[in-house]
């Protein structure tokens, strides 16, 4: 199943939708990049209980977390030390290297969620040139069939530093992906990914959950061309 919402302010809808899941106890993955940091402002606000939930990471820079460029400091400083009943946060710990760190989340989401691990609700942004995570167009990470998560030595975009990221089979498990994508220069990414027909090159087209839902929240520039 998927639906797409065009509306004003997308990241006020991912608020609410990040907010029941947390109530609700969920697995929770939140992602990187700018367009989230709102949606993250908006949840703090409402100051739900989110202790009954854990909260992931869909992809992480290969820097310290309290480095500007880090996702996890991104989500933190907008929303996790926001809350008066924070979640239990499993950060991707992107400082001990590419590898080194793919290798210990994918333990950590083994350890937690089994050997088929099954988020609640994934939240993706998407880039210009269509990557989610940190699954960039033509590159190896992207054809992963068995790892949940993989170093990624060559980032496709800024800022230039290794990565890691979840895969698209752990991906394609979800219960629930949300995309929050907004902004005129999104809107060609969003016609590849979700427009009649998708284009196989977009990395975005390729989140497809087998047994799952995808919501795609968008503002009006952005599904410009959809
Ligand atoms: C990252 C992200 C990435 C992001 C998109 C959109 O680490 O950069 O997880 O996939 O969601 O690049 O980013 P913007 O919202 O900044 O355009």
């Amino acid at each position: 199943m998927r639906q797409i919402t065009v509306v004003e302010d997308p990241g006020a809808a991912v608020a609410e939708r990040l907010t029941a899941a947390a109530e609700q106890g969920a697995h929770i993955v939140l992602t990187g990049g700018s367009t989230p940091r709102n949606a993250y402002a908006i949840a703090a606000e409402e100051d739900a209980d989110w202790s009954d939930a854990t909260v992931w990471f869909s992809d992480e820079r290969c820097v310290p977390p309290d480095h500007p460029d880090s996702n996890f400091g991104m989500a933190h400083r907008a929303l996790l030390s926001r809350l008066t009943k924070p979640p239990r946060v499993m950060r991707m710990p992107g400082e001990l290297g590419h590898e080194a760190a793919a290798g210990a989340y994918e333990a950590l989401v083994r350890e937690h969620l089994g050997n088929d691990p099954r988020f609640d609700l994934l939240l993706l942004g998407m880039g210009p040139d269509a990557h989610v995570a940190s699954l960039f167009p033509g590159k190896p990470e992207i054809e992963e069939t068995s790892r949940a998560v993989v170093g990624v030595p060559l980032a496709g975009m800024e800022p230039q530093v290794p990565r890691v990221t979840l895969t698209l089979p752990v991906i394609n498990r979800a219960r629930v992906v949300d995309f929050l994508v907004s902004g005129g220069d999104k809107a060609q990414a969003v016609g590849r990914a979700f427009g009649d027909p998708p284009d196989p090159e977009a990395p975005a087209a390729r989140v497809r959950p087998q047994d799952g839902s995808i919501f795609v929240f968008v503002d009006e520039a952005a599904a410009a061309e959809l």
